[in-house]
């Protein structure tokens, strides 16, 4: 069986630091593996839909947005078919008849639903689009015959609905979907990077993000203001590593070679760590090594979206020809799943014989 990759976002905004660390470094990685026989990524606008509905224009905006970030982050489109959600009609034909499969008291249930139904405060006036976005996201995979869609923890019951259907679709209908598997990232940190200020999510709407177009200056400014150790208020007093935020991201993105170039006094992480519970280094010197550290890992990706910004008509181009490639994969299946429906009427011929048959008297 081929090994297949499917994965998305939601465009609402710019991409931060989280994404880079929780889903696009490794999708960089796993389009350069060499191990995968197709990679499609998703900019998921019909999704963002679902809780934007009332705001086009932000998703409209963001399309774009995300475009570019992949690019600049190392997305190469000859190895990624790279498209645009809204432009792949079968995606929508295939929700139609999933929803069949999934009781409403089962979307209600799923945990990730639930919680940004509280995030969102719909209380009683759930759009019933938003509350079958599982649905569409089960669409989305199985159109592809995604094997493999490499996702965020907050995710996997996305997944689990998305097998459930294919399940009962291949029970009722006869073999036709592939199950999906869902890769989680590797370190437990990349799962979700905190934000700036602690606060265990970096995102958008709490306003504690470091965002992957910021300059060295703000990246510099960000970090200064970064969560430490309330009690190390001296350089003399100990400090404490457990929930400080500079020590949590030097785990996520500090190496030997960052030492050797910004901190030569320390060899590694530990011995910075040591020094720090002991008493005698300030959160200036750690600020300042992280900072480096960031400007050194955002600063291409930063120059990379810039010069993007300027070739508006290349970006364009990637995201018409991947739609292109998608449409023609989505509609494969989706001519399969009529089939194994029984709703291919001028498809097969079986029809026409079977009704012959049906009103002979
Ligand atoms: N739900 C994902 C997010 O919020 C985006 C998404 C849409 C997706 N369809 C998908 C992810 C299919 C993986 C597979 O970021």
């Amino acid at each position: 069986m081929k090994k297949i990759i499917l994965t998305g976002d939601r465009p609402t905004g710019k991409l931060h630091l989280g994404h880079y660390v929780g889903s696009l470094k490794t999708r960089v990685k796993l389009q350069n593996s060499g191990e995968y026989d197709e990679i499609y990524l998703m900019i998921a606008d019909s999704q963002a839909l679902t809780d934007n509905f009332d705001n086009p224009k932000k998703v409209r905006d963001n399309v774009l947005e995300v475009a570019l970030f992949y690019l600049a982050c190392g997305i190469d489109p000859k190895k990624t078919n790279i498209f645009i959600q809204s432009q792949i009609p079968a995606l929508t034909e295939l929700t139609f008849y999933y929803m069949n499969l999934v009781t409403v008291s089962r979307l209600y249930r799923n945990p990730t639903v639930k919680q940004e139904l509280n995030l969102r405060g719909f209380e009683e006036s759930i759009p019933s689009g938003f509350l079958n976005y599982p649905v569409s996201q089960t669409a989305d995979i199985t159109a592809f015959n995604a094997t493999t869609v490499p996702v965020g923890e907050d995710q996997l019951p996305m997944l689990e609905q998305a097998r459930e259907i294919v399940h009962s679709f291949n029970r009722i209908y006869g073999d036709t979907l592939v199950s999906p598997k869902e890769l989680l990232p590797d370190s437990s940190y990349a799962k979700r990077l905190p934000g700036i200020d602690g606060k265990a999510k970096m995102s958008k709407s709490l306003n504690n993000c470091i965002y992957l177009d910021d300059s060295d200056e703000e990246i510099n400014k960000k970090v200064m203001q970064m969560y430490t150790d309330p009690n190390h208020i001296k350089v003399s007093d100990p400090g404490q590593i457990e929930g400080n935020v500079v020590f949590t991201y030097l785990d996520v993105f500090s190496t030997e070679e960052h030492f050797a170039k910004y901190l030569s006094d320390y060899n590694n992480l530990d011995e910075l760590k040591a020094h720090y519970q002991k008493g005698g280094l300030g959160d200036v010197t750690i600020k300042k090594f992280l900072s480096n550290i960031l400007c050194e890992i955002i600063s291409p990706i930063r120059n990379e979206y810039n010069k993007l910004k300027n070739n508006l008509d290349y970006v364009l181009e990637v995201l018409e020809n991947g739609t292109k490639i998608a449409n023609e994969k989505a509609n494969a299946t989706l001519k399969l799943v009529r089939k194994s429906m029984g709703i291919d009427y001028f498809e097969n011929e079986n029809f026409k014989k079977e009704m012959q048959e049906k009103f002979k008297n």
